[in-house]
C-alpha cells in the first residue's frame, strides 16, 4: 500500500481514531515509510524523555558510554565529581565524534586534533589555536543535553523546552514504588538488532493476544491471556500499564528454580503477578515477584531497531553464592521469549512489504496497541 503524498493528512488515519472495536490498525506505510519515520524522530524522539539505559553503566567517576539516539550522537558520563551528564558527541573544532563504545576516562581528547575537554564539558586545551583571532576556549565547551534519572534508569531529552522527567512519568513512580527498582542491580545487558519498525515491537510487548501462539511453549504454560487477564490499568503520565495475575515468577519458565520472592511485596497484590508499564515511546518494563527487566528500543530507521534487554535483581540476590547458577534460568527464559518476539515482529515487517497489504482490525485483547498507535498519531499529525 503506497503512502499518499499528503501522508500527514488526518483523514488517512480516521479509521484508527475510532473506538477499539470499530477501529482499523495503522496504515501499513506507518511501518515502512522513511517520511513517516523522520516525522517520528522529529516529533517524538527529539521531544520526549527517552530511556537510554541503567545508571550502573556509568557507576564510577569517569565512566562513559556513547550512543546514537534519534540520529544524534551522544555521550553519557559520570564526571569526576560524580555528576551524571550528557553531551552531544561532537567536537567543537570540526565536528569529529569524540568517544565510542564505553569505558572510563579522566578527560575527553578528540581523536582528530587533540582538543581536550574536562568531563564537565569545558574545553581545557586546544593546541595551535593561540593565533586564531577572537578564539576563547570558554565559548566552545561540549554542548550539554538534558539527562535525568528515575528508578536507576537514565533518561535523555533533546528538547530544552519540554517539562521535566517527573512530569513526563506522572504516577508511574508511585505505581511501581513497591518493587524498589532503585535498589536493584542490572546484572546483565544484552543487545539485539531487529529488522522491524520500533512500533511493531512495542505493540507486541503490550498485547496478550499473541501469547497463545508465539509463546505457546513458554509463557502460555503459566500466564496465558485467559488465565492471567493482563488488565490495562488507568495511568496518569506518558505510559500505559498492565497487570497480569499468575503464580510464581514471570521471568522463569515453568518448574525452573529461582530466587525467593521480593520481601517488599509480601501481602500486596504485586506478590501475585506482574506489572508491566510501557513508557512512551519505546521502553517496556516488567516488574514481577522476584526481579524486573526492561526492553529498551532505539529506532535506527523505518525497518531497523536496536533492542537492549536489561536484567534487574534486588541487590542482595546478586550477593548470593548461587546467584550465577540461578540467574541462568532467568536468562534462559528471557533469551527464548525475546527471540520468539523478534521472529514474530520481523516476520510482521516482512509481510508489510509490497502493494497488497491493507489495514486490519483489532481484537478486544489489543486495547493498548490501539492506544499506543493513537498516541503516535497525536504526536506526528500535529
Ligand atoms: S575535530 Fe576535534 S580537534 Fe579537530
Ligand atoms: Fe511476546
Amino acid at each position: 500500500m503506497q503512502a499518499p503524498t499528503d501522508i500527514f493528512d488526518p483523514t488517512h488515519y480516521a479509521a484508527t481514531r475510532r473506538p477499539l472495536l470499530e477501529a482499523e490498525t495503522l496504515p501499513p506505510w506507518c511501518y515502512t515509510s522513511e517520511t513517516f519515520y523522520r516525522r517520528e524522530v522529529e516529533r517524538i524522539f527529539r521531544k520526549v524523555w527517552n530511556f537510554v539505559g541503567h545508571v550502573s553503566q556509568v557507576g564510577e567517576p569517569g565512566d562513559y558510554f556513547a550512543l546514537t539516539f534519534a540520529c544524534v550522537p551522544v555521550i553519557i558520563l559520570r564526571d569526576l565529581a560524580g555528576t551524571l551528564r550528557a553531551f552531544a558527541n561532537t567536537c567543537r573544532h570540526r565536528g569529529s565524534a569524540l568517544l565510542e563504545g564505553s569505558g572510563n576516562c579522566r578527560a575527553i581528547v578528540c581523536p582528530y586534533h587533540s582538543w581536550t575537554y574536562a568531563l564537565d564539558g569545558a574545553l581545557r586545551a586546544a593546541p595551535e589555536m593561540k593565533e586564531t583571532i577572537g578564539f576563547d576556549t570558554a565559548d566552545v565547551g561540549l554542548i550539554p543535553l538534558r539527562l535525568d534519572t528515575w528508578g536507576g534508569f537514565l533518561f535523555l531529552c533533546f528538547d530544552a523546552e519540554a517539562p521535566g522527567l517527573s512530569h513526563y512519568l506522572g504516577d508511574l513512580p508511585d505505581r511501581v514504588a513497591a518493587y524498589g527498582l532503585e535498589d536493584m542491580v542490572c546484572a546483565r545487558r544484552k543487545e539485539f538488532m531487529i529488522e522491524c519498525n520500533w512500533k511493531l515491537f512495542v505493540e507486541n510487548a503490550k498485547e496478550s493476544y499473541h501469547i497463545a501462539t508465539v509463546h505457546r511453549n513458554t509463557i502460555n504454560k503459566y500466564a496465558s491471556a485467559r488465565s492471567s487477564g493482563y488488565w490495562a490499568e488507568e495511568t496518569l503520565g506518558e505510559y500505559v500499564c498492565t497487570f497480569a495475575q499468575h503464580e510464581g515468577s514471570m521471568a522463569l519458565l515453568q518448574n525452573d528454580p529461582g530466587f525467593p520472592a521480593n520481601e517488599r511485596l509480601a501481602g500486596l497484590r504485586e506478590a501475585g503477578g506482574t506489572r508491566a508499564p510501557l513508557i512512551y515511546p519505546s521502553t517496556y518494563l516488567a516488574c514481577t515477584i522476584d526481579c524486573a527487566w526492561y526492553l529498551e528500543l532505539h529506532p535506527l530507521g523505518p525497518k531497523r531497531t536496536r533492542l537492549i534487554h536489561g536484567a534487574l535483581f534486588p541487590k542482595d540476590r546478586i550477593a548470593r553464592d548461587d546467584f550465577e547458577a540461578k540467574a541462568t534460568n532467568y536468562y534462559k527464559r528471557w533469551d527464548i521469549t525475546i527471540e520468539e518476539d523478534i521472529v514474530a515482529s520481523d516476520r510482521q515487517q516482512l509481510g508489510m512489504a509490497g502493494p497488497f497489504v491493507r489495514p486490519g482490525r483489532f481484537s478486544h485483547r489489543e486495547p493498548l496497541v490501539h492506544q499506543i498507535d493513537n498516541w503516535v498519531l497525536d504526536k506526528v499529525l500535529v
